[in-house]
């Protein structure tokens, strides 16, 4: 199966997203990232089976914290409108950090490109004129998840396979 390990917005938190991206859309086309899959990766597998990245992801401590949702941009090379936080907070960058070496102990190949948090909320758009102020959110990161994603002609699918608690 296709995985990945993300952290996922409380349901507020992904409506507002969602609702800020539908409005920016109007501008730039492309397709919104439906509610339910508005999602921050913390690292791609592609196809493996669940049983190592589990075993990887038990092993790594992370700190809870809180996700601040401060900036949007369009980025052209893409066709992508992400939002993110303005500075990576600490806690998840140790957080990546560790994970990302549990995995690439158990032989994973990760992007060596370094990791850049942002969550996808347009795809396949046209560059804006300008980008509305976004919604206040909240996102306390007090858990992460291993995720399979399903595609089909609909789009994505996204079903949590397992969760591990942030402490
Ligand atoms: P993206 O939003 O920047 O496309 C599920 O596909 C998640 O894994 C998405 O958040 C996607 O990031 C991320 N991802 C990272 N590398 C990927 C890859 N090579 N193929 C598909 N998705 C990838």
């Amino acid at each position: 199966m296709r995985l990945f390990f993300a952290l996922w917005p409380p349901r507020e938190t992904a409506e507002a997203l969602a609702g800020w991206a539908a409005e920016v859309q109007k501008q730039t086309g492309g397709k919104v990232t439906a509610t339910d899959n508005v999602h921050l990766t913390l690292a791609f597998l592609g196809e493996s089976d669940p049983d190592a990245p589990v075993q990887a992801a038990r092993r790594v401590a992370g700190r809870r914290h809180q996700l601040p949702i401060e900036t949007a941009k369009y980025v052209r090379r893409n066709e992508m409108v992400w939002v993110a936080p303005a500075a990576m907070p600490v806690e998840l960058a140790d957080f990546v950090q560790a994970l990302h070496a549990a995995l690439r102990a158990h032989s994973f190949r990760l992007e060596e490109r370094p990791f850049a948090a942002h969550v996808t909320l347009i795809r396949r758009a046209k560059m804006p004129r300008s980008l509305p102020p976004l919604p206040a959110v909240r996102w306390p990161a007090d858990e992460f998840l291993l995720v399979r994603s399903k595609t089909s002609p609909k789009g994505s699918r996204y079903e949590p396979v397992e969760r591990f608690p942030l402490s």
